[in-house]
């Protein structure tokens, strides 16, 4: 065992899913006195309804650097990254950084830790789409490859990562650390009440979320899906908090004047994190193209129909809530309307998803503690 205050761990967080993800980490990392938790927000995501929000409703402590990256290109953004990740890793020399999901900061932050011989954790590791078209997979796929530490949400990502050949002692299947976000926020979330905040029944209305490039930035796709909202929303009003890219599209592809004149959609600004997953927990099911929502809604048993070809996490399909729709006009509107009368999936509970993932990935930390260019 390791000796107190010995072990150094750089946690990095960047968009807006890694600050749900990193909540608990912290929080274990705190009940454990051989261990010295820093912080660092790349600025990835820097508007206050993408960041700032998420640190005041989960209660993340205040980063100890902040690389302020921006937007920008992938090549910009993850260089930019880089380049201030270093000067922190050199004046800080961690024992292990910690990185979690799979944006642009999350593969960034992995590849210089990994030349710099510092030993890397990645949490949510070896989840796959199989499509490369997605940056995400291209982060994630990347990201596991450099880590020493693979902690996974669900047995197929453990399949994934030994077909891939990484060996089997790196890997460890530790549930999902944002749904011990969920479940230790949901009594606080459900007194926020934004569905009557909106002027709404609970279950009187549908949420949709839509961010991913291959939907929002292509005017084609962006337009099939309004029309299918269009054959639904006479029967359901639909909540759409709006993701910044997706705002910018609408604008750029003259979308607006559409937008406005769709009657019961509720347009309103990204939501923080208690008033969000209140808003799943009041509504009648999720339309999403987002990752970590087809898992809350699988967590919370309320029904998602994901707006994609694919998903990288086929455990929400198979033993949750979600089903693949695709951005198909019909079978969006057949879905949609047969959730209205009574179809959906019941759905369970996937294995450890029990809110006590990030305490088995601190346990694991702790009794297995990195060695410098552990396998190098
Ligand atoms: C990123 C992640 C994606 C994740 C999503 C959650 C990558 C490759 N993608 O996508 O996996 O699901 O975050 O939101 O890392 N913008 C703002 N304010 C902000 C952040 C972004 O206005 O606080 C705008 C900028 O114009 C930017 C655009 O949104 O160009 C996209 O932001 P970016 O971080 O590049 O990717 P996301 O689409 O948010």
């Amino acid at each position: 065992m390791v000796e107190r205050g010995s072990l150094k761990i750089v946690n990095v967080v960047g968009g807006r899913p890694n600050f749900v993800k990193i909540a608990p980490i912290l929080e274990a990392m705190a009940g454990v006195p051989v261990i010295t938790a820093l912080l660092v927000h790349t600025g990835q995501h820097y508007d206050h309804e993408m960041s700032r929000i998420f640190f005041e409703d989960l209660k993340i402590p205040e980063p100890d650097f902040f690389l302020g990256v921006g937007s920008g290109t992938h090549a910009q953004q993850t260089a930019r990254v880089m380049l201030e990740f270093e000067k922190v890793l050199d004046q800080e020399r961690p024992d292990l950084v910690v990185v979690v999901g799979d944006v642009n900061s999350t593969l960034a932050c992995a590849l210089v830790a990994a030349k710099l011989l510092v030993p890397v954790a990645h949490v949510e590791a070896g989840l796959r789409s199989f499509d490369r078209t997605m940056p995400e997979e291209i982060n994630r796929t990347l990201t596991d490859h450099l880590s020493d530490y693979l902690f996974t949400t669900s047995e197929d990502a453990n399949e994934n990562l030994l077909r891939e050949g990484i060996s089997a002692d790196k890997i460890h299947l530790a549930g999902n650390v944002m749904i011990d976000t969920l479940r230790k926020y949901e009594p606080l979330a459900r007194a926020r009440k934004t569905a009557e905040a909106l002027g709404l029944e609970p279950r009187g209305f549908a949420v949709l979320t839509l961010h991913r490039p291959s939907n929002v930035d292509d005017p084609k796709t962006f337009a099939l899906i309004l029309d299918s909202l269009e054959e639904i929303l006479p029967r359901l009003a639909i909540v759409f908090p709006v993701h910044p890219r997706s705002r910018s599209r609408i604008s750029e592809f003259g979308l607006d004047a559409r937008i406005e004149g769709l009657r019961n959609l509720r347009l309103c600004a990204p939501l923080g994190y208690l008033a969000f997953l209140c808003l799943m927990m009041e509504s009648r099911f999720v339309m999403t193209d987002s990752g970590g929502i087809q898992e809350e809604t699988t967590a919370l048993g309320i029904p998602c129909l994901t707006l994609r070809e694919n998903t990288e996490r086929p455990i929400t399909v198979h033993v949750g809530t979600n089903v693949i729709v695709g951005t198909n006009r019909d079978r969006i509107v057949t879905e949609a309307l047969g959730l209205l009368n009574g179809a959906g999936k019941q759905g369970n509970m996937p294995p450890l998803w029990d809110g006590q993932a990030a305490g088995r990935i601190v346990e694991v930390l702790r009794h297995h503690p990195p060695a410098k260019g552990m396998s190098r």
